[in-house]
């Protein structure tokens, strides 16, 4: 009987260290201690057992169970652990830097804002950037955009509220609103105030308007504003920078054509259309691009310039609606919504 224990203990041991899973694991243990298992079948041995050798074998059985349970348990631990780590997957060292993820690429956006200032600086022009919040006098009241205008309805406009303050956002009178620029014109209104012309820069930027977002509509996009104030200076000359921006940009066949429009601040105004017949996805002969004029002399008087001596052109058009136009995207929300499958396209 002792030696069936024994074997039996150390049968035991060396399987239940072997287990692989925990089904294996219940069978083994329905063999060694289950109801039909091999302690069990010697445990009824016991009757055929003299009276006197009962106790002594009844502390041996107890024992070979206690350590039955012992190995029992540790079997269980190790198979529990082997799961736990199958789940968790290999070891990381969370101290470690992450994994180099390669370089990144230029946004769509970044990347025609940076063609256009190239184009322009090789035209003379400097980039200069404004602040995206603005007051109500350099946005509309400069501009010659009067009070009743549309365009300052807050229907279309983001105010602050009267208490805003933004100390880096000089106020040209203490009771005019803060707001989110509605458009980079009003960088032609700091940029004339800070100096004297000849001026030539370019000023690309983000906007915000009130807008349902859709497929050509977004609260916030950007824009890429131009002003050139110098003597002499004629619709023959803007008309020529326009030409030749569109022409570096899409292709030497690109025309541009002006249509009669009002902005007030330009005078004449136009709005400026592209031939889009070569560009992908579009299938129009022209599409509208943006906004140009002659700066209106009430403008110059605005600040300061004598409009007598001097003259000016400016063009404001959407960053968006150009990389639409350039590489075919029919839909602007794309612009923000950082998918790499989308962006990984502009690498
Ligand atoms: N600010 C106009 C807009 O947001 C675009 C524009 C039109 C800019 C005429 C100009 C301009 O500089 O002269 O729609």
């Amino acid at each position: 009987m002792e030696a069936t224990l024994t074997a039996l203990l150390a049968k035991a041991s060396a399987e239940l260290a072997a287990l692989p899973t925990r089904a294996d694991f219940e069978a083994a243990k329905a063999r060694f201690v289950g109801p039909h298992g091999e302690l069990t079948a010697a445990m009824k041995q016991m009757g055929a057992v003299p009276k006197d050798q009962r106790p002594a074998l009844g502390r041996l059985i107890n024992e070979t169970k206690a350590q039955l349970q012992a190995q029992l348990d540790a079997a269980l631990a190790r198979i529990e652990s082997a799961e736990i780590a199958a789940r968790l997957g290999p070891a990381i060292d969370p101290t470690l830097p992450p994994p180099d993820p390669g370089p990144g690429t230029y946004h769509p956006l970044t990347l025609v804002r940076e063609e256009m200032c190239r184009i322009l600086r090789k035209a003379g022009f400097t980039v200069v950037e404004g602040p995206e919040v603005e007051t109500e006098y350099y946005c509309f009241d400069a501009l010659n955009t009067p009070a009743d205008h549309p365009a300052r309805d807050a229907q279309d406009t983001f105010y602050f509220p009267g208490k805003a303050r933004f100390a880096s956002v000089t106020k040209k009178v203490p009771e005019e609103k803060y707001l989110l620029r509605t458009h980079t014109s009003s960088v032609q209104i700091r940029t004339m105030l800070k100096g004297e012309p000849p001026i030539r820069i370019v000023s690309p930027g983000r906007v915000y308007r009130r807008d349902t977002s859709d497929a050509t509509h977004s609260a916030n996009f950007h824009q890429i504003e131009c002003l050139y104030v110098d003597r002499n200076v004629t619709v023959r000359d803007l008309k020529a920078l326009l030409d030749y921006i569109f022409a570096s940009l899409l292709g030497k066949d690109t025309k541009t054509r002006f249509r009669p429009h009002y902005f007030g601040y330009t005078e004449p105004s136009f709005e400026v259309d592209l031939s889009a017949r070569h560009l992908p996805k579009v299938n129009k002969d022209w599409i509208e691009i943006g906004g140009c004029g002659l700066v209106d002399p009430a403008v110059f008087e605005g600040v300061g310039y004598d409009p007598a001596v001097w003259t000016g052109y400016a063009f404001g058009m959407g960053l968006e609606r150009l990389a639409m136009l350039m590489y075919g995207i029919d839909d602007i929300r794309y612009f923000y919504q950082n998918d790499l499958r989308f962006l990984k396209q502009f690498a």
